[in-house]
């Protein structure tokens, strides 16, 4: 689908992770992240540290790259950069790195929104969806059902009214004591937990009330919690946490899970599309997936799922983006600038 390229290297630093890959003979010819150590202890991502690491992390994590590569900085014959959404500094680190790549190098800068590099994740590794298909993006900051067509053309199906999945993982995980990223504990907790423990309330709108096929809404379900939480009393909490954190986790889990595979199924219906992906950090979880892949069978959906590396954040998806972008003819100007609060 996509032409022969000369090697393209992607920069990615829009939150915690400063991170390289290099596209090169119509694949990924390496990927390299970087997750930074310094929030750990804060409860969350801290940007003025996360802009002074990505400073620290990003000439050594492209040399990796290129290394992996077995690749030159002469090679090189364009640069690509994640130019927003994200935190300011943090974005700027990798932008400046990128511009001056690209400047000294005499190479095309081909700037590429952190949500479509999600979206196009799936290209990454084969099997490829087939346009238009319907795209779930879970991540901390996104929650949004898309059908996307060829041309990086994005029509919106529904979306979180508050906040993201991602989001309401990291909020129940620190509730639970469970750390941030809150993600991965709460998934391997909720493995082995009880998922009729507590009965929370469905985080999708439906029916009269509903919005949009895809409408969601993740703060009423952390505040659910918290409740069940406050209901025990304070000397009896951290025996019972000790008991029941599984359960709790299982019980949003599957609250979760069901939400977001229910509305997939409306709309691999609604559509007819049946190629459907699911992308982002929040793609990484594992009853998530286990879920939507038996739903795909029963249902006929051809379902693309990227590899857990190109799950949470990565400049793996960004490199082939660029790619898709390049073999279209669509560069950016060396005064491309940070875009905090871009949309899809
Ligand atoms: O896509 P991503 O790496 O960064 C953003 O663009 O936001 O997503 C990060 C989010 C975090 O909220 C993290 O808790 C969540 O993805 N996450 C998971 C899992 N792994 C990461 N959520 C649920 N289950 C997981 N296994
Ligand atoms: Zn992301």
């Amino acid at each position: 689908m996509l032409p022969d390229l000369p090697p393209l290297l992607a920069i990615e630093s829009s939150c915690d992770d400063t991170a390289a890959a290099v596209w090169a003979d119509g694949r990924l010819a390496a990927s390299v992240v970087a997750s930074q150590r310094v929030h750990e202890g804060w409860g969350g991502v801290v940007p003025e540290l996360a802009s002074r690491a990505h400073q620290r992390l990003i000439v050594p994590t492209v040399q990796t790259a290129l290394d992996e590569a077995g690749l030159a900085m002469g090679d090189l014959g364009a640069i690509a950069v994640t130019y927003g959404p994200g935190l300011a500094g943090s974005l700027l680190v990798g932008l400046s790195a990128a511009k001056g790549l690209a400047l000294g190098l005499g190479v095309p800068l081909i700037g590429v929104n952190h949500l479509e590099g999600h979206v196009y994740s799936v290209f990454v590794e084969e099997p490829h969806p087939a346009f238009p298909f319907l795209c779930l993006t879970v991540s901390g900051g996104h929650t949004l059902l898309t059908l996307v067509r060829e041309g990086f053309v994005h029509e919106e199906l529904g979306r979180t009214r508050d906040d993201a999945a991602g989001e309401a993982y990291d909020k129940v995980a620190r509730l639970l004591g469970l750390g941030y990223p809150g993600g991965p504990p709460v998934d391997k907790r909720a493995a082995d937990g009880d998922a009729s423990f507590l009965s929370l309330a469905s985080p999708r709108i439906t029916g009269q009330k509903a919005r949009s096929l895809a409408d969601f809404s993740f703060s009423g379900i952390k505040t659910a919690v918290r409740y069940a939480l406050d209901d025990v009393p304070e000397p009896e909490r951290d025996v019972w946490l000790e008991t029941h954190r599984g359960d709790v986790c299982a019980s949003f889990q599957r609250a979760v899970v069901d939400a977001l595979v229910s509305a997939l199924s409306d709309a691999v219906r609604q559509t007819g599309v049946r190629d459907v992906a699911i992308v982002g950090g929040v793609s990484a979880n594992r009853g998530l997936r286990a879920r939507a892949a038996e739903t795909a069978e029963a249902e006929g959906w051809r379902l693309h799922v990227p590899a857990l590396s190109y799950s949470v954040d990565n400049a793996a998806m960004i490199a082939v983006t660029a790619a898709f972008k390049w073999a279209a003819g669509e560069t950016s100007p060396l005064s491309l600038g940070a875009e905090p609060s871009l949309a899809l």
